[in-house]
């Protein structure tokens, strides 16, 4: 957790130890996970305008394989337009964060919409950084993700998630049974119907 960010922490990443770590490190702190030998805790928060730069290293950063899966394309970095809007520039998108040490480690954001019978909708794309996957983080970004977006009044969830991205569908099958999966030509669209729920102010 980074108390140096200018905007609050929305949850902390389960405390659940990687299946396949070494020990956690003495003196490890509750919710911290121990990823190629660092013990670092990992909080995630929102994101701002003012985390373009460090958005730009992350997703320059990530595997071609991990770009693809997230941008369905052969994105290298993202130009400013697209940074904007991961960052949560524009109004209509939420983004999130998952830092460790100061540095993103995952990103998910959510684009509201309205739907064909005018339901709220938001549309979800996640990412973990590859050095990171497979410890909760991305369940932790969508988690946030969807409750915020039912605080907003959002009642319809939306994920494009390629064919074979077996690990994206079962982490959303898993963790969000209630989900209906629905065939695209090139993806497969998830959708998660969520109950109308009092908005905050
Ligand atoms: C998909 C992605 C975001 C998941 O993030 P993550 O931090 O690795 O995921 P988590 O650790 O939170 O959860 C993974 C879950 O999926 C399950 N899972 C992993 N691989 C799986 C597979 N091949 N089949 C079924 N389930 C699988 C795990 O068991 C785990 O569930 P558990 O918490 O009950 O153990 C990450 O792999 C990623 O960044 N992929 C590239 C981008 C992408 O595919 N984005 C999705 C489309 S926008």
């Amino acid at each position: 957790m980074n108390g140096t960010q200018p905007y609050p922490a929305v949850a902390s990443v389960p405390a659940a130890a990687p299946a396949a770590a070494a020990p956690a490190v003495a003196g490890t702190a509750p919710g911290s996970m121990d990823v190629a030998g660092l013990a670092l805790p990992v909080a995630i928060r929102l994101a701002s305008p003012a985390d373009a730069p460090a958005l730009r290293d992350f997703f320059a950063g990530l595997s071609k394989q991990s770009r693809y899966l997230r941008f369905f394309g052969a994105i290298s970095t993202p130009n400013p337009a697209l940074l904007n809007l991961l960052a949560g520039g524009p109004s209509h998108v939420d983004a999130v964060a998952a830092t460790a040490g100061g540095i993103i480690v995952g990103h998910a954001m959510a684009a509201d919409g309205t739907g064909p019978d005018g339901e709220r909708r938001t549309d979800i794309g996640v990412v973990v950084a590859d050095a990171w996957q497979g410890h909760g983080i991305g369940v932790a970004l969508i988690s946030a993700l969807i409750d915020r977006a039912q605080a907003r009044g959002v009642t319809l969830v939306v994920m494009d998630v390629l064919h074979d991205n077996y690990r994206a569908l079962g982490m959303i099958t898993g963790h969000w049974p209630a989900v209906q999966v629905g065939q695209a030509r090139d993806f497969s669209t998830v959708h998660l119907s969520l109950p109308v729920h009092a908005q905050r102010d």
